[in-house]
């Protein structure tokens, strides 16, 4: 009796730090401030809120459902259901997406290494400046062999994982971390909200300034919320396809949800107060993360050990989530083409790592990713948009159609239900994926188109 209940709590954490493994990540440590820093601050996180409540965790659910009904991949499980139809063709943007998105989520998971190094050296001990943060930042990004040989050993180690399949390992190792990453980021919030001028910041994080919401400041609020929460790509159905049949989904579901949201808002809240503190512009890009967190241990006793254990763990967050970029790439394959694991694997890495190359190279590398066609916007910015926020969003809408049209509400609810769960406020779960995410998503898109306000 003791082993078997044992045995279900197991396999539902399991579940959760897996899943939460690929939601946390560079998402909500760099994403997420910089995004918010990018479109106005307060306004910006309210949408992103409301976006995670009203269409985050809907999709999530309905992901989480066709996994589990099917046990396949993103490509296959629209097969399973409907094989004399297209609506693989959705899973195979999923396949796309995830590629896209790995090729400059691993850049940036490199520049995390190559600060881990610099940790390890003893590079943040004593105060650091923002401007000399600013100066070690550009001497990694702008210099195009460092910047490619991260990537490269970041994207080994993902294949390494991938190819190995040793996915207990890494649930095991999550349930360790996850928890530590937690509590090294509660200490670093309590150093930045107590650092002078740091209440400032916390006032731009939370308090809205309806004035500065536009449909872009919404379409990039609605992009972080996908992103976030690993959806749109057929992620979650990959995940969903190993969750045990007796265990309660909606509840893990929700679960992991949740903790992907307070990770995200904590990192926002040792952010932002750092920022206002060291006189740094919030619309500072991707570097601003990475250029305001040494300006905090600099200012911490043991500053050093702190900065070593979270770029470790900022890098081991990135990994649990690249793993599951390269895991629906090469579940595709194994499973649709007959291909082994391990060739799917370092094919798919290789590729990966060449279209990469253009990503690293756009911080200072090459003049001409770092302002792409002289569009005044760089290759990896470009990306990061294309992948991140529209592939996602077109992803997400076409899968609420699918499972609120086409499948059906009460067959995903069956699968939601299955282990003799109710699920809570189904029937708004149905409105909510038949009718107001696929219509609130699309209205985004086309309003971004009507009125050009793609970024
Ligand atoms: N959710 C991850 C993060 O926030 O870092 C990124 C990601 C992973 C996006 C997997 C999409 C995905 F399928």
């Amino acid at each position: 009796m003791a082993t078997a209940s044992r045995g279900q709590w197991s396999g539902k954490t399991g579940f959760i730090f897996a899943a939460a493994g690929s939601a946390i990540g560079l998402g909500n440590i760099w994403r997420f401030p910089y995004t918010a820093g990018e479109n106005g601050g307060g306004a910006f996180v309210l949408v992103y809120l409301l976006f995670v409540l009203l269409i985050g965790v809907p999709v999530v659910l309905a992901e989480l459902s066709l996994g589990r009904r099917t046990e396949r991949n993103a490509v296959g499980a629209f097969k399973a259901l409907f094989p004399e139809t297209k609506w693989h063709w959705v899973g195979g943007l999923g396949v796309a997406t995830g590629f896209g998105i790995l090729a400059f989520y691993s850049v940036i998971a490199g520049w995390t290494l190559w600060y881990l190094w610099e940790a390890l050296l003893g590079g943040f001990s004593g105060s650091i400046s923002a401007e000399q943060s600013e100066t070690m930042f550009v001497s990694l990004t702008s210099d195009p062999l460092l910047a490619i040989f991260f990537t490269a050993v970041f994207l080994a180690l993902t294949v390494f994982v991938v190819r190995g399949g040793i996915s207990k390992g890494i649930e095991r190792t999550t349930k360790i971390l996850m928890p530590l990453l937690l509590v090294i980021l509660i200490l670093l919030a309590i150093r930045s909200v107590t650092l002078e001028g740091g209440m400032e910041g916390l006032v731009y994080l939370f308090k809205p300034d309806f004035s500065k919401i536009t449909f872009g400041v919404i379409m990039n609020a609605m992009g972080q919320a996908l992103f976030s929460l690993s959806l749109g790509m057929g992620a979650m159905i990959t995940y969903g396809s190993y969750f045990p049949k007796r265990e309660n989904l909606p509840q893990a579901g929700a679960a992991v949800a949740l903790f992907d949201t307070m990770i995200a808002l904590l990192a926002g809240v040792i952010i932002f107060p750092a920022i206002f503190a060291a006189g740094v512009d919030p619309d500072g890009g991707p570097g601003l993360v990475f250029i305001v967190l040494p300006t905090i241990f600099g200012s911490m006793p043991a500053g050093s050990f702190f900065a070593i254990a979270f770029y470790a763990l900022l890098a081991i967050a990135a990994l649990t989530s690249t793993i599951s970029l390269l895991e629906v790439v090469v579940a595709y394959f194994v499973d649709e083409r007959d291909w082994k694991r391990s060739k799917a694997a370092i094919t798919m890495g290789a590729i990966c790592f060449v279209i990469a190359i253009p990503s690293a190279l756009a911080a200072g590398g090459s003049d001409f990713f770092t302002n792409f066609f002289g569009s005044g916007i760089d290759f990896l910015s470009l990306q990061n948009i294309i992948w991140g926020n529209y592939s996602l969003g077109i992803g997400a809408l076409l899968l609420c159609v699918f499972v609120g049209w086409k499948w059906g509400v009460p067959k995903a609810l069956e699968s939601l239900e299955s282990g003799g769960y109710s699920m809570p406020a189904g029937n708004i779960w149905g409105v909510l994926i038949r009718y107001v995410c696929p219509l609130a998503v699309g209205l985004v898109i086309a309003f971004i188109i009507i009125t050009q306000q793609y970024m």
